[in-house]
């Protein structure tokens, strides 16, 4: 049998107060049409449907190429929306999913568990429940009291006080027979508290037509969650946090402490690497096995090898190779790339450059715009001077070559390999393999000059201070 998805996600989400639509606001780094249209994206479909409206070419750029979209210009209600996908699905038989843009914490296995409940029974209808201890804002779910089926969903607005103490509510998340749905769609109408055409009463119009409607109740409450405000956006996020730590623990990843360990949804981590307080991963990061990573490493779309250590330390698209060693305090920005037993220490900010295997620079250096070879060493606050306020210039250093503390290498320039530059070098031209290269003033001594030097400077003070 067919199956399709339609993800409802054109509302503003007044409630979030927001200049941010409301299903792109992120939890753990992805926005929530994400984290759904991800989890929908694992259940086999025909056709995955977004239905747009409010920061429509927001969400389509978002989400691309791996969802089709209908426009739902004016936003006249969950039913209506829905109805929008009509053009593309109403001729079609099969089961079709539909889904919230914003209850981003509803899970595969659910869905599974879900759609088979809805196929076993032959429903034309089957909706995600949970049972809450006081709702709020959420559809109850309103069962015969001979029986226990399913008669109808009645959103709270809407609600007599006996409805309104109803626990169980819906999710949002349902299992329709395609035909079915669309048909009763035809029959919803507006007269309700909100004056919008809801979704929830299809399923009342289904159970009048003799039809089979059933409930499947999660057990999670995370699942239950729809972001309609900030109190909610905080709560799915420390559920989402909870949910990605434990998968991660349960891989074999060692958190410290896992309140205080925020890791975006799509990070990847090895078995035996060790996270300490205080660090965020986030985007596309990998991360390898054995690693140690924190306390406060804070590590954007970034790939770090096996056994590598990052302490305190801020990198974004940067590549860390095996058992190297960066931090604490360093800044590695877009187009770093370290090779092997690489060593960066502290205060040293690297962007758009490679250092091969073995290179150091321990402790206060800028590299930018560098290759720099094996085995380098990059002494003390050496830097790579790279701009000169116009144009970007590159800076290359062969392998093995040692560059002295406070050196300003003026790129465009070259090092030769195994060259040595001393200290406090400022080198404008290429140096060439195994050469020496000094570039400062020859030192001076003066025997006794410091006591002459004293002495004029006190005459000078004792004079200023009689005019005064
Ligand atoms: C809806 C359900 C409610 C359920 C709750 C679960 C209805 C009438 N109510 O209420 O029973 O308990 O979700 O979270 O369905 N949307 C559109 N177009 C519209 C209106 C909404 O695309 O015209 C989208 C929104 O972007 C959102 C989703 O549909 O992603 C749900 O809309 P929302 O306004 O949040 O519905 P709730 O009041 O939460
Ligand atoms: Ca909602």
């Amino acid at each position: 049998m067919k199956r399709f998805a339609i993800i409802l996600a054109a509302g503003q989400g007044k409630r979030m107060k927001s200049k941010l639509y409301k299903v792109l606001h992120p939890v753990s780094g992805k926005p929530m049409v994400g984290h759904v249209l991800d989890t929908v994206k694992k259940i086999e479909c025909e056709r995955r449907i977004v239905v747009v409206g409010h920061g429509a070419d927001a969400v389509k750029s978002y989400l691309g190429t791996s969802a089709e979209y209908v426009l739902q210009e004016q936003q006249l209600g969950t039913g209506h929306a829905v109805k929008q996908a009509g053009a593309l699905l109403s001729q079609e038989e099969g089961t079709t999913i539909v889904i919230c843009g914003d209850t981003p914490l509803v899970k595969e296995d659910t869905l599974q568990a879900m759609i088979e409940l809805h196929t076993r029974q032959g429903a034309a209808a089957t909706i995600l429940t949970a049972s809450m201890d006081r709702p709020q804002g959420y559809g109850r779910i309103i069962r015969d009291t001979v029986g226990g089926s399913v008669l109808r969903i009645v959103e709270q607005k809407d609600c007599t006080p006996d409805e309104d103490a109803v626990q169980e509510i819906n999710t949002g998340t349902y299992c329709f027979d395609n035909a079915k749905l669309f048909a009763a769609l035809e029959q919803v109408t507006n007269s309700n508290a909100q004056q919008e055409y809801y979704l929830t009463d299809v399923i009342g119009i289904l159970v009048q037509a003799g039809e089979k409607v059933e409930g499947y109740q999660t057990s999670d409450h995370s699942e239950s969650i729809g972001v309609n405000d900030r109190l909610a956006l905080a709560e799915a996020e420390s559920l989402m946090r909870e949910r990605i730590n434990r998968k991660h623990m349960l891989g074999g990843v060692t958190l410290i402490d896992p309140s205080s360990t925020y890791i975006g949804a799509d990070v990847v981590i090895g078995a035996d690497t060790v996270i300490y307080p205080g660090t965020i991963l986030k985007g596309q990061t990998v991360i390898g096995e054995d690693c140690i990573i924190g306390p406060a490493a804070e590590i954007e779309d970034s790939v770090i090898h096996h056994g590598a250590k990052v302490t305190r330390s801020v990198l974004t698209q940067a590549e860390v190779g095996k058992e190297t060693t960066v931090g604490p305090f360093a800044y590695l920005r877009p187009g770093t790339k370290l090779g092997e037993h690489v060593k960066v220490g502290d205060f040293v900010e690297i962007k758009n450059a490679t250092l091969d295997d073995g290179a150091k620079v321990s402790h206060l250096s800028y590299i930018g715009d560098a290759k720099v070879g094996r085995n380098v060493n990059i002494g003390c606050g050496a830097i790579t001077v790279n701009y000169d306020g116009y144009n970007k210039s590159v800076t290359e250093i062969g392998d093995d070559a040692f560059i002295g503390s406070n050196v300003n290498l003026i790129a465009p320039v070259k090092i030769g390999d195994g060259a040595f530059v001393v200290a406090g070098s400022t080198i404008t031209h290429s140096v060439g393999d195994n050469d020496l290269a000094v570039a400062r003033i020859r030192q001076e001594n003066k025997p006794g000059y410091a006591d002459k030097i004293r002495a004029r400077a006190k005459a000078k003070a004792q004079a200023k201070k009689q005019q005064d």
